[in-house]
């Protein structure tokens, strides 16, 4: 007996009634959050995306049938309702924005009922997350994940006229495009037109951002949808916003500064945050010595210390051979730990192994300065004191060293230990912003898998000039100018100069194990539009789900999100990925392997 809103218009949202509407007569329009049935009198919570205003039904005011209708109601019913805003009669609610008010009803509508929500829907709900996701339009009627979706709302908002006041052109790339290797796994879209051909969804605009400047259109932004096929994390979804652009005739420097300008204004508008910039900068390298991560975590310190040189040939093997082995052993300094139970530490050893490190050595530095040390029977006092001396030791403290033939096992071990630590010793302020470019990265990375060189960012970043002497004798030094955009230890955005000379990016598919005919094939459009003027250009993108994440302080992108998928890629509330009708293959020429119909 759903009723219409015929001839009624809604006044206000409900939280957007203030002290001032005293008096007079408003209509508001949402669900029912609570309801409590006094006998003489009903008071309904009202919630729309602005909050909630408590309505009272008094028969006095409504009239018998208007109480009557209003008895019943319940949670999640959609009502219109007009009536007079008073102070509220009873005892104030601090909590809530309209907490000295209250609308007293003299006209009722019941414009939808409503099954009873498989979960409570309030703040900071511990319901399971797949039920959540599975109901996610209850879910998203939460007051937290819309505050969410609205600060995300705005920051776009912002973004946009921050990029417009600054000469970007927005302009929109495809979704349907063309495979290319050097990313991540493609998601395929089968043409019915070409049988056995394929688009493939945008990992991102990179391509067409590029030639939008061989055009000629000098500066571009656009907040894009991107699709990879990859493992999913917290922080990573197969379908996610970047805030891309791209700038013609700027090197890295320009491009820096225009964005710690976007990122300050977004701070002070959505936060009113002041940041200071410029942002620190660290060499990639540096990241990587002192962080074990090219994206560190600077809210809190532990760094990384190497003492290969202290334990070189010394007699516990595990350290000397990985020494000898052109390797290196590394420690940190977990302050204050030196009594962390014996269980806590063999969970770390656990922790490292999952990395795929083989142990754990640990020296406890005891407050009588006495050592407790796993390798004690291998070395002398004197050895174990320099060691600790080497890692600027002091009573109380826990040293932890890990050791390893691969250089880049034990840092990135140990780098993810110390975030680990740091968030189970509860080290880190939550309110700290601590921001930092990471630049020079490598321009090739060692691919085991494949057993050549990859590029680490993409195939169009541009070596630095001073380096571009080793790109034949010893790739790997070869410096990129890229960068990341780091925030609390995760990268929230990365670019790089391009390459806009032919004969550097043909050396570049060389290196990466291109012919001249492969690179052609698979990048044609590109180099084909770089015979014809290319301007040096340079550009970024940020993850948008993450800088709203961290900007709101949550632990997943998913709770940015409107419509997640969950860790195997599906959709909890469309089922999505699903089998289509036998016609559709047909229709794409399409055979599925192991499905009877077709074998
Ligand atoms: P990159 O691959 O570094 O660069 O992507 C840019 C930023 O996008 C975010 N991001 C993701 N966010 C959520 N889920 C994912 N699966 C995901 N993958 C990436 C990260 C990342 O920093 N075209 C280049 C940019 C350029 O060179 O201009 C690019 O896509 O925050
Ligand atoms: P083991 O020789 O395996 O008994 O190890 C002796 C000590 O060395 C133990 O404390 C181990 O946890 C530690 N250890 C073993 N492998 C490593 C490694 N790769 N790095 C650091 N310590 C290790």
């Amino acid at each position: 007996m759903a009723e219409t809103m015929q001839g009624l218009k809604r006044t206000h949202r409900c939280a957007e009634v203030t002290p001032a509407d005293i008096g007079s007569t408003v209509t508001l329009m949402g669900w029912v959050q609570k309801r409590r049935n006094l006998g003489g009198m009903i008071f309904v919570d009202l919630r729309d995306r602005s909050g909630i205003m408590q309505i009272v039904f008094d028969e006095n005011d409504i009239g018998s049938e208007g109480f009557e209708k209003a008895g019943l109601i319940r949670s999640e019913f959609v009502l219109a309702v007009t009536g007079r805003v008073e102070k509220r009669s009873g005892a104030v609610n601090e909590k809530l924005a309209t907490g000295a008010m209250e609308v007293r009803a003299f006209s009722l509508r019941i414009l939808s009922e409503s099954e009873t929500p498989p979960f409570p829907i309030e703040e900071n709900s511990q319901t399971r997350e797949e039920l959540r996701l599975k109901y996610r339009y209850l879910d998203l009627r939460r007051p937290d994940i819309q505050r969410n979706l609205m600060v995300k709302s705005r920051v776009a908002g912002l973004a946009r006229s921050f990029m417009a006041s600054e000469g970007f052109l927005e302009i929109e790339t495809p979704v349907l495009g063309k495979s290319t290797p050097e990313g991540a796994r493609d998601y395929l879209v089968p043409s019915r037109v070409y049988p056995g051909s394929f688009f493939a969804l945008p990992q991102s605009p990179q391509l067409f951002k590029q030639i939008l400047m061989v055009a000629g259109y000098d500066r571009y932004f656009q907040i894009a949808k991107c699709f990879r096929d990859e493992d999913l994390r917290a922080d990573r979804q197969p379908e996610f916003m970047q805030m891309d652009m791209e700038l013609s005739f700027v090197d890295v420097d320009d491009v820096i500064d225009v964005n710690e300008r976007l990122l300050k204004y977004l701070w002070k508008e959505i936060l009113n945050i002041d940041l200071q910039v410029p942002f620190r900068r660290m060499t990639w390298a540096e990241a990587m010595e002192r962080f074990g991560s090219d994206k560190p975590d600077l809210r809190f310190g532990m760094e990384l210390t190497n003492v290969s040189d202290v334990v070189r040939g010394c007699g516990f093997s595990v350290f000397a051979d990985a020494v000898s082995a052109g390797g290196s052993v590394r420690g940190i300094n977990v302050k204050g730990q030196a009594g962390m139970p014996r269980k806590k530490i063999d969970s770390l050893v656990d922790f490292v192994r999952g990395y795929g490190l083989k142990g754990l050595a640990y020296l406890a530095v005891h407050e009588d300065g006495s050592f407790k040390c796993s390798f004690s029977k291998f070395m002398s006092e004197e050895e174990l004191k320099k060691l600790a001396d080497a890692m600027k030791a002091e009573k109380g403290d826990l040293l932890l060293f890990a050791a390893d033939a691969k250089n880049k096992l034990v840092c990135e071990t140990l780098g993810a230990l110390r975030c680990e630590l740091a968030k189970r010793l509860d080290m880190i302020d939550p309110s700290k912003f601590e921001f930092l470019w990471v630049v020079e990265f490598p321009l090739l990375e060692w691919s085991e898998e494949e057993n050549r060189w990859t590029a680490m960012h993409h195939p169009f970043t541009m070596p630095m000039e001073e380096d571009l002497q080793y790109i034949d004798s010893d790739p790997g030094r070869v410096r990129a100018k890229a960068y990341d955009i780091v925030l609390n230890g995760c990268e929230i955005g990365g670019g790089s100069v391009r390459i806009h000379q032919n004969d550097i990016q043909e050396k570049m598919f060389e290196c990466l194990g291109f012919t001249k005919e492969q690179a052609q094939e698979q990048f044609s459009f590109l180099l084909e539009s770089f015979k014809y003027g290319v301007p040096p250009h340079a550009g970024l993108a940020y993850g948008l789900d993450r800088v709203v994440m961290l900007m709101l302080g949550l632990d997943t992108i998913r709770d940015v999100i409107a419509f997640p998928k969950v860790k195997d890629s599906s959709c909890m509330m469309t089922q999505a990925p699903a089998p289509v009708a036998q016609k559709q293959l047909d229709e794409l020429g399409l055979i599925v392997r192991g499905s009877s119909e077709n074998e």
